[in-house]
């Protein structure tokens, strides 16, 4: 792909264009048959482990605002935008399952959930200035990707309501990510960080994106889901790790590598034309992780 072709979501020179942000209430949740998703198993876990994150991403904001607290800018961004609109995105999908999934215990799930993640969330785990900024761009791109899947799904299914959702947040998480690699700018102007460091950073990110948050929030959501006076899917995967092996399948056929490949050496800062030549064997790499 030249950068002729790069999609502009993805180029943070392109200047971004003021949009009126979207609000819950936008959502046509009347509009949703519940009939074309009810019983599709990947689908309910994608939204209802999706919600538990995003509705617990504020333990999370605080965090990294007390870590900027020196740059008030980036300190005021995360609070005044990052975490309502996560926040948001974490209302609309735990709403959306109510909607569909009315027998499952959204409220116990996501507490018991919370009560592990948020020992999760240490201020340890952040990276010192740029390098967090690297780490955020891994996750931000991350979630795009995980959004742009869950549209598509639900497009394949046939439900409209799920598939504007899923893109809505997921022009959001691509908002989220030009403004962290912005900041990464910023703060590399001031402190130089080596390339060396933003690839350690981004290898140590990626791999933890397989591991962490996800998996914790899968679990709480599948072990409510079965609990015997709720039995979700009678007829699906019999255990957990059958249920996972059928979403790592999922996810692996159907994941844009090409955009979330691009969005992972862009902070990199390499020339576009090393960057253009990197592309095809980081996608295969990419694709051999997964
Ligand atoms: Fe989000
Ligand atoms: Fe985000």
């Amino acid at each position: 792909m030249t950068d002729m072709e790069t999609p502009s979501e993805v180029r943070p020179d392109v200047a971004r264009p003021k949009r009126a942000h979207w609000h819950i209430d936008d959502i046509a949740y009347g509009a949703i048959d519940p009939s074309r998703v009810f019983g599709d198993e990947a689908l309910f876990h994608m939204v209802a482990s999706a919600s538990f994150i995003e509705t617990g991403s504020d333990t999370y904001t605080h965090n990294l605002v007390a870590h900027f607290a020196d740059y008030p800018e980036m300190a005021s961004w995360l609070s005044a935008h990052w975490e309502p609109e996560d926040l948001q995105h974490g209302a609309a999908l735990a709403r959306y399952a109510q909607t569909v999934w009315p027998r499952f215990p959204w409220r116990a799930a996501y507490e018991s959930f919370f009560a592990e993640y948020s020992r999760l969330c240490t201020m340890e785990a952040l990276q010192a200035g740029a390098l967090e900024m690297v780490a955020r761009c891994v996750v931000e791109m991350g979630t795009s990707t995980y959004y742009q899947l869950l549209r598509t799904l639900a497009e394949r299914a046939g439900e409209p309501v799920l598939a504007d959702l899923a893109n809505r947040i997921r022009v959001d998480e691509v908002g989220h990510y030009k403004q962290f690699l912005t900041d990464f700018k910023t703060l590399k102007g001031q402190h130089p960080v080596s390339r060396w460091d933003v690839m350690r950073v981004l290898w140590a990110r990626l791999r933890e994106l397989r591991e962490s948050d996800s998996d914790v929030a899968l679990r709480h959501v599948w072990t409510h889901a079965h609990a015997a006076d709720v039995d979700l899917f009678p007829d699906g995967s019999h255990t957990f790790e059958e249920l996972s092996g059928r979403l790592f399948h999922l996810l692996s056929q159907n994941l844009p590598l090409e955009q979330a490949t691009r969005m992972t050496l862009r902070p990199l800062m390499l020339p576009h034309r090393i960057e253009n030549w990197l592309q095809t064997p980081a996608v295969w790499l990419g694709r051999r992780q997964w």
